[in-house]
């Protein structure tokens, strides 16, 4: 069976926190094992270049976004990483694109609409961040997109942009389907991932700062799992401190957990040492993983290096069937 193309994309914004990793770099990381796909993973510097604009700061999250994937277990001899700005192919599909997408179906971005809520000055890139988002999908004939519930509005606008462009500068028998510029994307939403709840009960979120750092040492987890706020259990629960125990279930399956809380009921403490225990026990491997790969910043940079060598051949050839469809080669 012909494997299907995967491309995923993530803004180097900051520290991953155990809800990205069992909400999003899990799932990259089962999906690229399985075997069934030929996978893509971006770092994308250039839409994060609305958030960070601090040279100092893009080169640290982008290197450490870099490890964090690497130390989590994508694994450069089966996937393809690659930092998206690498690529000139992608910036120049956008502005190819921004000449056929009109301004009032970017003003319906859910994104764009809540920055505009919160400030009128928007940057332009921020108003065309879907539009860079499709050239990026579209440029590899991506199959899949996997992404949370809030990105896929932006796999619409890819497809919407996609089938506008094969309308304007395809060929015009549609049953000639292969001959078609572009391929539509499905995304690929992770429906069946559990919203991890933060040392508050809240989502787990670094706008929170309620988060337990996917690679923190042991000190830092237990300081972290000490905080968690503890409700005393009800009885509907069975008696279990549930902030406590939404979180331990990540770690531990419930059928081991059943007894362990069984037999502490109202001692939070030492549930808690026990949390501790199984996600220090978890981390390690991919601290320890993460640590070496700090050491050796070359051997990442290579990894890169190679991973936009393999994407950009896929890229500029896209990139010269559209300049030949749209008549500037
Ligand atoms: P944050 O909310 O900390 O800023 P991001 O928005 O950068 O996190 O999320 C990156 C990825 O991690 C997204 O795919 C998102 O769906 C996933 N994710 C973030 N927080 C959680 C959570 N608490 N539970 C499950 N998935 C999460
Ligand atoms: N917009 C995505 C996010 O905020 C990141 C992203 C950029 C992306 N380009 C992509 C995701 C292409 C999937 C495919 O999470």
């Amino acid at each position: 069976m012909s494997q299907k193309i995967l491309l995923s994309g993530v803004k180097p914004t900051g520290s991953a926190h155990i809800g990205n990793y069992f909400g999003a770099m899990k799932q990259m990381v089962d999906l690229q094992n399985t075997g069934n796909y030929s996978c893509l993973i971006m770092i994308a510097d250039y839409h994060a270049l609305n958030f960070i604009q601090n040279k100092d700061e893009m080169k640290k999250l982008t290197f450490e976004l870099a490890l964090d994937y690497l130390a989590v277990g994508l694994d450069p001899k089966k996937i393809v990483i690659f930092k998206q700005s690498d690529i000139s192919a992608h910036t120049e599909l956008a502005w190819i694109f921004d000449t056929i997408v009109t301004v009032p179906y970017l003003e319906r971005a859910h994104a764009f609409k809540d920055a505009e809520v919160k400030d009128k000055e928007i940057n332009v890139g921020t108003f065309n961040y879907p539009v860079l988002m499709a050239a990026d999908i579209l440029l590899y004939n991506t199959d899949v997109v996997p992404v949370g519930q809030d990105q896929k509005q932006h796999i619409e606008y890819a497809r919407d942009i996609a089938l506008k462009f094969n309308h304007i500068f395809g060929p015009k028998n549609v049953a000639e389907y292969e001959d078609l510029i572009f391929k539509l994307p499905e995304p690929l939403i992770l429906e069946n991932v559990a919203v991890v709840p933060g040392v508050d009960g809240r989502k787990m979120s670094k706008s929170y700062g309620n988060t337990i750092p996917l690679f923190a040492t042991r000190e830092e987890i237990t300081k972290a799992v000490m905080s968690i706020v503890t409700d005393s259990g009800k009885p509907e629960d069975g008696g279990k401190p549930m902030n406590v125990y939404n979180i331990h279930k990540l770690f531990k399956s419930e059928e081991k957990l059943r007894e362990l809380y069984d037999m502490n009921k109202g001692k939070y403490k030492a549930l808690k040492d026990a949390l501790v225990e199984d996600i220090d026990a978890f981390i390690k491997p991919m601290r320890e993983r993460r640590a070496e790969l700090v050491k050796k910043p070359k051997k990442v940079m290579k990894i890169l290096e190679k991973g936009a060598k393999q994407a950009g051949k896929i890229a500029d050839k896209k990139l010269v069937e559209v300049k030949q469809a749209i008549g500037v080669l």
